[in-house]
């Protein structure tokens, strides 16, 4: 990895440790969805069971550390503390993109997490317009050469169009992906976004190419827009990330509309804006298989190291418990099928995101 990218690495966690990076406008939505309290729930709170399957594996908790870092020693540090976390929940973990590792191979120690945690699903992660540089047998070496159970292909335009050296040329996209599921097996291939969201037409494309696991990755929570206009000093760039710093699809209609419009063919990592236990038991029933969080981890590292990472995990999972106790579910199938009060903007969203799958 070249000075220039390592430098870009650290920087863009400094700024996402400090900065105003959220996109709050219109956020992701689950303030405006409501779960129905049930005040005679017939069971006690050691039956509730949180358990759930991932990729063909078992998890204790539908919680998936999503793509954050790796390539540096700090990312190094980083991800053997998340991977511990991981371990300790029986949740899943994903790596930040392995760009790295494939221009320097000594950058795998940073992405090598089998020892630190034996037993959690750890998810790889290339970018899309890098895998189609790296072709399917450099991507699937990356994910072979530190034992992961998945790779993630992440999806990043709106941060590309915002940096002044970023890709432009966007053709050729889902043909990458149809070879990369035939390359490593539509089980191995999960396809994120990085903060703007995936609607149930690209989800229909998506699985039209092989794809069963999908990261919305929606608005609401970490904005790359947002990111690269703090760290440029151009005032165009700044403009473009000011008026675009909130786009996107909002995490929890996306979530919705995509289990409507796809069924339970998909398997669906609801990231962007989870913020609490409350938001992931949310993400579940409105039909997601498993939340994921990115910046809270991150804020909770470089605040209080990894005894931050598990208090905001332990939080996580005891918001999620509590959910689960006051709305009368014993476990996540009773959690999926809990009445929601749907507010306005998160209707007309859902309307709209289902109306154009359709169309
Ligand atoms: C510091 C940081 C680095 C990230 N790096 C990556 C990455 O390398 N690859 C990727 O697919 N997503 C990356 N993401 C996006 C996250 O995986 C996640 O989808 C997104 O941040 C939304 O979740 P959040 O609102 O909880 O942060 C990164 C996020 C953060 C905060």
């Amino acid at each position: 990895m070249s000075l220039k990218t390592i430098q870009r690495k650290d920087h863009h966690l400094d700024l996402c440790a400090r900065e105003d990076v959220e996109a709050r406008q219109p956020g992701a939505l689950f303030d405006d969805v409501s779960l129905i309290h049930e005040a005679l729930p017939d069971f006690s709170a050691a039956d509730v069971s949180a358990d759930c399957c991932f990729l063909g594996r078992r998890l204790r908790a539908p919680l998936m550390f999503t793509a954050i870092t790796g390539g540096t020693e700090r990312g190094g540090e980083f991800n053997r503390a998340l991977a511990r976390t991981a371990e300790r929940h029986g949740l899943a973990i994903g790596l930040g993109s392995q760009r790295a590792m494939a221009e320097h191979p000594e950058a795998a120690a940073s992405f090598s997490l089998r020892q630190d945690a034996p037993h959690a699903v750890i998810v790889g992660n290339i970018g899309l317009w890098q895998a189609r540089t790296m072709g399917p047998d450099g991507v699937k070496r990356l994910m072979e050469a530190i034992g992961a159970d998945a790779l993630a292909i992440h999806l990043n335009v709106a941060q590309e169009l915002i940096q002044p050296e970023g890709d432009r040329d966007f053709s050729g996209g889902l043909k990458v992906i149809e070879a990369l599921v035939r390359a490593l097996g539509e089980e191995k291939i999960l396809v994120k976004e990085t903060g703007c969201g995936i609607s149930p037409a690209t989800a229909r494309r998506l699985a039209s190419a092989g794809v069963r696991a999908i990261d919305i990755s929606g608005t609401g929570g970490t904005s790359w827009v947002k990111v690269e206009g703090h760290r440029s000093e151009a005032s165009g760039t700044k403009r473009m990330a000011s008026l675009f710093g909130g786009w996107g699809i909002p995490t929890a209609p996306a979530a919705a509309a995509l289990r409507e419009a796809l069924g339970s063919q998909m398997t669906l990592v609801a990231s962007g804006g989870i913020r609490s236990g409350l938001d992931l038991a949310k993400a579940i029933a409105l039909g997601a298989d498993l939340g994921g969080t990115a910046l809270p981890c991150l804020r909770a590292w470089e605040s209080g190291g990894e005894e931050a990472l598990e208090s905001l995990t332990s939080s996580l999972l005891e918001g999620l418990r509590l959910a689960m106790l006051l709305t009368g579910c014993r476990n996540l199938s009773e959690l999926r099928r809990a009445p929601l009060v749907e507010g306005e903007a998160f209707g007309r969203w859902k309307t709209a995101l289902l109306k154009q799958a359709a169309g």
